[in-house]
């Protein structure tokens, strides 16, 4: 296997629930905390600029509701994404993959961009992202690892950016996954830390994927995921894992 170029540590959403996940002060507080890598939510607005937002509708984490994807760019750039979260971060937006790139490329950081597709909009948002993200990360050292748990959306991102990385997301360990895995030339597979043991790390190992888990908050979990030589961990606890 080539040389995994990501860092163990992986804040998820930014900065788990410290700050308000998918924005650009959850990134800040991640980096305050000593994180170099990142895994954010990124979907596109009606008229097709992709954005960071968990959820396909916005009433968790801003003041409207609705389907996020319907909206167009210029609206949902007004909304306030972090008040629900603090008083400290009223006002935060929601930021663009372009200023997420901007931000993490100035500071030499690595991203995963997990590719959340409004559902229907699988393989538009899958190639739609990978083209945003081959021009954002054009002559950078370190591409980002393009993540799904929609096939169709990373079968979409390797057609139009083939050269980029791509990840299998697995809650479950379907019928099938490690066939897809191998179509769509994906170099990891990022499962649900529970389902990881070393029967599965074994499974990977053989077929030259990596491994990585999220979302890993618990020490005992860390260490036994640890032990059995996991590539990446996606984490919320940034304050209780220093990735040092
Ligand atoms: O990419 C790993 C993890 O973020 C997947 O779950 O629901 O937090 O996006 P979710
Ligand atoms: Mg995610």
């Amino acid at each position: 296997m080539t040389p995994w170029p990501y860092p163990l540590w992986i804040a998820h959403r930014g900065a788990g629930k410290l700050a308000p996940e998918n924005t650009l002060a959850a990134f800040r507080l991640g980096a305050a905390h000593g994180y170099r890598a990142f895994e954010c939510d990124v979907k596109l607005s009606a008229d097709e600029v992709p954005f960071l937002l968990h959820d396909a509708t916005l009433e968790r984490t801003t003041p409207q509701s609705g389907s996020a994807g319907e909206r167009r760019w210029e609206a949902l750039s007004q909304l306030d994404a972090g008040a629900w979260h603090s008083r400290t971060y009223a006002g935060e937006p929601m930021p663009t993959l372009a200023a997420i790139a901007a931000y993490v490329q100035h500071n030499r950081f690595a991203l995963n961009i997990e590719i959340k597709p409004t559902p229907g909009h699988e393989a538009r948002t899958g190639e739609v992202v990978a083209q945003h993200a081959q021009r954002l990360w054009a002559g950078q050292p370190l591409p980002p690892l393009l993540s799904s748990f929609r096939p169709e959306a990373l079968a979409a991102a390797q057609a139009a950016a083939p050269e980029l990385p791509r990840a299998l997301l697995l809650d479950t360990l379907w019928d099938g996954w490690s066939g897809v895995a191998r179509a769509l030339s994906c170099v990891a597979v990022v499962s649900k830390h529970t389902l990881m043991d070393a029967a599965l790390r074994g499974q990977l190992r053989e077929a030259g994927l990596r491994a990585l888990c999220y979302t890993v908050n618990d020490v005992a979990e860390a260490e036994r995921l640890k032990a059995l030589g996991i590539d990446g961990l996606i984490t919320d606890a940034v304050d209780r894992f220093s990735p040092a």
